[in-house]
């Protein structure tokens, strides 16, 4: 399998409770690696421009509400199989179908705070890290 680079963000609900170390712990246990990571206030301008893809969705103004709330974790992992590692690593949306060990079985609150997002695809991954780092800010 290939080197990928996926997308994450802590969402604001987990450094609200202090617990970026703590995903980033189950991260790194996975043998993904953090080749890039910073920490921001989105505008709801970004916030709508990334999820546009939800822009139909009835949830959509209450995630740019929510990813607007407070400071998230922008970050960038490298690793085989990147984007589908991590979604295991993440666990379902809901977090009450998550499975044991999981970011979001371990801290995610409900389907909207889900304490991290994760790419869904290579072309989103582009896309997403595109976004939101230059290139001389991802060190591999
Ligand atoms: S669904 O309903 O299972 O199809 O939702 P899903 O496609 O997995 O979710 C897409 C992203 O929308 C977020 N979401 C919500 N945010 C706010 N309020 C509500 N009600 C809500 N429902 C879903 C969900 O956390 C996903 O965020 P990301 O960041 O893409 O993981």
């Amino acid at each position: 399998m290939a080197t990928e680079r996926t997308f994450p963000i802590i969402k604001p609900d987990a450094p609200a409770r202090n617990l970026t170390g703590a995903i980033n712990a189950v991260i790194e246990k996975s043998g993904l690696r953090i080749v890039a990571q910073k920490r921001v206030r989105w505008t709801r301008a970004q916030a709508e421009k990334f999820y546009e893809e939800h822009k139909a969705r009835p949830f959509y103004g209450e995630l740019a509400d929510f990813m607007t709330s407070g400071p998230i974790v922008l970050q960038v992992l490298e690793g085989e199989g990147a984007i589908a590692k991590y979604r295991e690593v993440m666990g379902a949306t809901d977090p009450k179908e998550a499975k044991d060990g999981t970011i979001r079985k371990l801290f995610a609150v409900s389907k909207a705070e889900t304490s991290t997002h994760g790419s869904d695809s290579p072309a989103a991954a582009d896309r997403e890290i595109a976004l939101n780092f230059r290139l001389d800010e991802i060190v591999g």
